[in-house]
């Protein structure tokens, strides 16, 4: 079992795999959180608490005449407003008599085999029925769970609400999940201010906070920063989380490496606002919290209701980053996604957007899936400008109408004949988008987020829907479902091009104007979840701008999500080594576009584009039609390879071997089968110089033991890992190199 609890000293101690987490209900039933590392003995760790007169730290009332018992001090499982503890704390609730000062103790708590879910939330699950579901917790008996669940209670003093804090333990996957939930059993209203999912204190350690940072087109660069005292947070208030800030963090010791050294990872199962916060404290202490952003977050929690605050994926790992992040590749591709998509080969495909823009018609999109079927590739997507009167990006979103004039044809037409070609079909949607020169806008102004009286900031020239009201949800979602019936459509883009902003929600009283944002990302979640329902086989790829949205709350929905806006090669390398982090190659939107490139204007090698569009979902997103011969020849090529290498791609070891802002003139990464019997190295040349020095590479993954042959030369592999690889020496600028190794048989 992995889940103990010892009822002597009221001791739960969690552990998978790897790691093991602790807390302890004390003598004054404050539950303490005592260990999150390596796994070992079941002992209590408690004892590493030191007591102390805490001057200026409070002390509950019924610590009586004990001046060194201060939860200002004391490490804790879910620390509130208003307790004495100074620090960010995890939760704040306005009481109906207008205090928000919370107090709570602990009540009891159950242990269930199986994996809890969250009712319209996204979550890790342990298995799925036939309909896609998490299974949930479950008796032991009915099926073979692999994961098991406590759940805690702790009751507020005051009586007024029990948290529930749910833990799910997936032992194999090395991956704990958090979650809370709120019940109001008070009678009267209860507003929750506050609501993090996780908070974990760290007795002592000097850590680095690791965070991923970026802007539109440029995603989800790695900064990693010492901890000094005071508080670090970054998060989102844009409704989205966001291009800004990635709702994923990592703590690690500072001499962490990608091999070796402790480090933890927190990521968090949700697409709107999010907050991470770092604090050391006066005693050398760190706290970290994720959760909900508090900001545009206020929620009325009715009596007997409850509420659920959405779920954070917790990992350690003591063989440093680049463990750290396999955990997490595995659990997402494994026990998020999910689908028919999930295991299942994606088709490589050609989105028409940076080709054409919005400058096509149905005879010109015609001849590029004609090309594109002559290529092998398979699947035809047509991206934004095919509805109503969309020729620019300031007209026609909401109008989910087949612009048949502009296609020449009907959709189901166009769509036939491009089945016709053997490829597949897919389709551009921007549901949650609404221009003002739209029929639905001078139909429904009100069903756009406008504050009454306030002129709306505009974003692209367009507003968003108030996704919070099931009827336009309903509306939206029927008018989808008629285009998607109409013709053979197997994929599905679902893009978000701009922020939140002018919350208000016409269907909602003022006092319950704190829970839109909130509410917003729940009606996404319904919407895709009865989407997935109602098309099981469609791919679905998230997008906003971009990787505007890309976090593991949408990655339960849709198994895989346009990484960037930017397709430059050398951009991308940084963007998806950033995204690595935290989540799998399956996972990430990539495609070749051409060259000068777009958004840089740079010429790289079409190898190149390859080398890094292979290293996610690969397909290509530019004018075949254009394309001379011998690039056409090359893209063939490609295109065999890339399938020969899918499974070690998609389904292998990820290993990071540089990174692109520091490398050493090559950059590098790795895909190595599980049980080390092939690698397939990836390498750019950052720069070139005329007589330079030799460039070895040290491989990652592979069995010491074992004999690999490498461009027909043999190695052994402790060899290729410990001395490295002599590289190829670039011609030019940008060359890449894909380099195949293969264990011999063993003889
Ligand atoms: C966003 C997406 C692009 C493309 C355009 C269409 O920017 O990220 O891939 O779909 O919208 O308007």
């Amino acid at each position: 079992m992995a889940i103990l609890f010892d009822s002597t000293s009221r001791l739960f101690t969690l552990t998978t795999a790897h790691s093991m987490y602790q807390m302890k209900a004390d003598r004054y039933g404050v539950l303490l959180h005592t260990w999150f590392g390596m796994k070992g003995s079941a002992f209590d760790y408690s004892y590493r608490i030191a007591y102390a007169d805490r001057g200026f730290s409070g002390n509950p009332y019924d610590a009586g005449d004990d001046r060194t018992y201060s939860l200002d001090a004391l490490p804790q499982e879910f620390p509130v407003y208003g307790s004495g503890d100074y620090r960010s704390t995890a939760l704040k609730v306005r009481y109906p008599d207008g205090t928000a000062a919370c107090d709570l103790r602990y009540l009891s708590h159950e242990i269930h085999k199986g994996k809890y879910s969250l009712p319209g939330l996204p979550s890790l699950y342990d298995t799925l029925d036939g309909n896609n579901q998490p299974r949930g917790i479950c008796d032991p008996t009915e099926h073979d769970a692999k994961s098991d669940t406590l759940i805690i209670t702790l009751e507020d003093t005051r009586r007024m609400f029990y948290v529930h804090l749910y833990y799910g333990v997936m032992e194999d996957l090395d991956i704990i999940t958090r979650a809370v939930c709120v019940e109001n059993h008070s009678g009267l209203d209860i507003y929750l201010e506050n609501i993090q999912s996780v908070c974990v204190d760290y007795l002592h350690g000097s850590y680095d906070l690791h965070t991923f940072y970026g802007r539109h087109v440029k995603e989800r660069n790695h900064q990693r920063t010492p901890l000094g005292h005071g508080i670090h947070s970054v998060g989102s208030t844009r409704g989205t989380s966001s291009h800004q800030y990635n709702p994923f963090l990592i703590l690690s010791d500072r001499d962490t490496t990608e091999d070796t050294g402790n480090c933890y990872g927190f990521s968090f199962l949700y697409s709107g606002d999010f907050l991470g916060n770092a604090e050391l404290d006066q005693y050398n202490q760190t706290r970290l919290l994720l959760g909900i952003h508090p900001d545009n977050f206020c929620y009325c929690v009715k009596p007997a209701e409850r509420f659920h605050a959405p779920e954070a994926a917790l990992a350690y790992s003591a063989q440093g980053l680049g463990r750290l992040s396999r955990i997490f590749h595995q659990a997402y591709r494994t026990h998020l996604c999910r689908g028919k998509w999930t295991a299942k080969r994606r088709p490589v495909l050609l989105n028409d957007w940076e080709g054409v823009y919005f400058d096509f018609d149905g005879d010109k999109l015609i001849q590029m899936a004609r090309d594109a079927a002559d290529l092998g590739i398979e699947l035809f997507v047509m991206d934004d400008g095919w509805f109503g009167k969309r020729d620019l990006d300031v007209s026609g979103l909401g109008d989910w109408t087949v612009n048949e004039k502009k296609l020449g044809c009907t959709l189901k037409e166009l769509s036939d004949q491009i089945h016709g070609l053997g490829l597949q079909f897919g389709i551009w949607f921007e549901p949650e988008g609404i221009n003002e020169d739209s029929d639905l806008y001078r139909e429904h102004p009100d069903w756009a987020f406008t504050v009454p009286g306030k002129q709306p900031t505009r974003s692209r020239l367009q507003l968003l829907l108030d996704f919070s009201r099931e009827d336009v949800r309903e509306y939206i979602f029927s008018h989808i479902c008629q285009v998607l019936d109409s013709a053979r459509i197997e994929y599905l883009k679902w893009d978000l091009n701009r922020s939140l902003a002018d919350l208000y929600s016409a269907s909602l009283p003022a006092k319950r104007q704190g829970e839109v944002m909130h509410r917003y990302v729940l009606g996404l979640y319904d919407m895709l979840e009865k989407l997935t329902q109602r098309y099981p086989d469609m791919l679905i790829e998230g997008c906003s701008g971009g990787g505007g949205r890309f976090d593991a709350g949408m990655l339960y929905y849709t198994p895989q999500i346009w990484c960037s806006d930017d397709t430059d090669a050398i951009e991308r390398l940084s963007i998806q080594y950033g995204t690595s982090f935290g989540y799998p190659v399956s996972t990430m939107g990539s495609h070749v576009s051409h060259c000068p490139n777009e958004q840089t204007r740079r010429i790289t090698p079409l190898n190149t584009r390859a080398t890094v569009a292979m290293s996610g979902t690969f397909g290509y997103e530019l004018d075949v039609n254009k394309m001379t011969e011998d690039e056409k020849t090359i893209v063939k090529a490609q295109i065999r390879e890339f399938k020969e290498y899918y499974d070690l791609i998609q389904y292998g070891d990820y290993y990071r071997l540089t990174d692109p802002d520091t490398a050493d003139a090559y950059h590098g990464w790795e895909f190595a089968a599980e049980d080390g019997s092939e690698a397939l190295l990836c390498i750019v040349a950052l720069q070139i110089h005329p007589n330079g020095p030799g460039r070895w590479m040290c491989l990652k993954g592979l069995n010491a033991d074992s004999i690999y042959t490498v461009n027909d030369e043999e190695y052994p592999g402790d060899v290729l890992m410990n001395g490295g690889l002599l590289l190829p020496t670039a011609a030019e600028e940008y060359e890449s190199f894909r380099i195949h190794i293969v264990e011999c048989p063993a003889v």
